[in-house]
């Protein structure tokens, strides 16, 4: 079967761009002696995360129970939530897997711990959980150089019914992009240089506490642009110990424009096809396609134009040079094409979309391809657990 045959709009995963990914993220992992553990929750796949078990993975990153219920479900055996888990109905789901896998989640509130705690308690078990530490991106965590967080740490330490074996982080700023006179390259590395560091200073603190030993203390980070510029290091014993990137496996625009991937390293697109076409009181051609809001999503991050990248020559991941997605609603993507379109009503379209983890979070399942021809059809496993 071929591209051209299938339905549209769908999600296409190009084989050997896919392939690449994994190979040079292990790589990544491997030359700095750090554990993979992707974030699932871009694919959402259980064959895409075998892909990457097989490529040299340990473990698997989710966000959500639900997420860990597809993958345990499926036989991986050691599955963190990156995420505070807060909710008796989501520990006592947790609790569920616990037979099955190695289950480990994060906290980090006094609160969300000391609930945790006594339902683990209660049920006379210890879990492993890692108190999330924020390292710039302003969300979730303990800030990284506060006292408060080291007594937060001693009271979360202290709890029954759990473990305190690490840290964790997302470098979510490395999204911003870059500041003021600052090219992509510098500001990933000041980004990734950021959260590498501060995980270390604070792992170091815990230590002078008496809360972290370097042979055992787990220092987790990970978002794909950081791990671009990702160099491992050592301080006061502690070097980091896992990676988790997710969005890696296929890349998108927000990638290309962050200088994280090459417009080549992008293995998911979008087919469409232009379904009405009119010219604008200005003159200029506007075609319409089948995918808008509900397939590309609105997402744009920090680019300021356009709801994905059109492709001239999908072979070469050539971008069109003047067709461009300027809106898009519910069921339509609108695109201009400025000195008039070379295509119209049938053609197909293909597009590399702003953000890939929520583009799949769309879609029930995706193709496989290989150049033009369809190589597999794959469930989007995950889709829709996100409680
Ligand atoms: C806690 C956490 N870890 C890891 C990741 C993976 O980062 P990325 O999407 O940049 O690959 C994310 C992404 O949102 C995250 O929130």
């Amino acid at each position: 079967m071929f591209v051209d045959e299938l339905s549209t709009p769908c999600l296409l995963v190009e084989q050997s761009r896919l392939e690449r990914n994994l190979t040079c993220m292990q790589k990544v992992a491997d030359a700095n002696g750090v554990a993979l553990r992707p974030h699932a929750k871009t694919h959402k796949s259980i064959a895409i995360a075998r892909r990457q078990r097989e490529h040299g993975a340990r473990g698997l990153t989710v966000a959500k129970v639900g997420e860990a219920e597809v993958f345990v479900g499926a036989r991986f055996d050691d599955v963190r939530l990156a995420y505070p888990v807060v909710g008796q109905d989501k520990h006592e789901r947790l609790l569920r897997l616990m037979d099955r896998a190695r289950v480990s989640f994060c906290v980090d509130t006094v609160d969300g711990a000391r609930a945790a705690s006594s339902f683990y308690a209660a049920h006379d078990m210890t879990v492993d959980v890692l108190l999330e530490v924020d390292t710039g991106h302003g969300r979730c965590g303990v800030g990284w150089n506060g006292g408060r967080s080291v007594r937060t740490a001693q009271q979360i330490a202290a709890l029954p019914g759990l473990r305190l074996v690490g840290i964790l982080t997302h470098a979510g700023h490395a999204y911003h992009g870059p500041q003021k006179d600052e090219t992509p390259e510098a500001a990933l590395a000041r980004v990734a240089a950021e959260e590498r560091d501060r995980m270390l200073a604070f792992a170091v603190r815990l230590h002078e506490a008496g809360l972290a030993d370097p042979e055992t203390f787990e220092i987790s980070i990970g978002s794909t642009p950081t791990m671009a510029a990702f160099e491992n290091a050592e301080r006061g014993g502690f070097r980091i110990t896992e990676i988790r990137p997710g969005n890696y496996v296929y890349y998108d625009a927000m990638q290309v424009s962050l200088g994280a991937a090459t417009l080549d390293d992008c293995a998911l697109t979008v087919e469409a096809t232009v379904v009405s076409q009119h010219r604008d009181r200005s003159g200029q051609d506007r075609l319409y396609l089948d995918a808008g809001k509900k397939v590309l999503t609105a997402d744009t991050g920090a680019l300021t134009e356009g709801y994905g990248i059109i492709l001239y020559n999908p072979a070469d991941m050539v971008p069109h040079p003047h067709a461009r997605l300027t809106g898009l609603s519910e069921e339509h993507g609108w695109v201009t094409v400025p000195g008039g379109a070379t295509f119209g009503v049938g053609d197909r379209v293909r597009i590399v979309p702003n953000h890939a983890c929520v583009t799949v979070h769309t879609q029930d399942r995706f193709y496989l391809v290989d150049d033009g021809e369809v190589m597999d059809e794959h469930p989007v496993d995950a889709r829709g657990r996100s409680v």
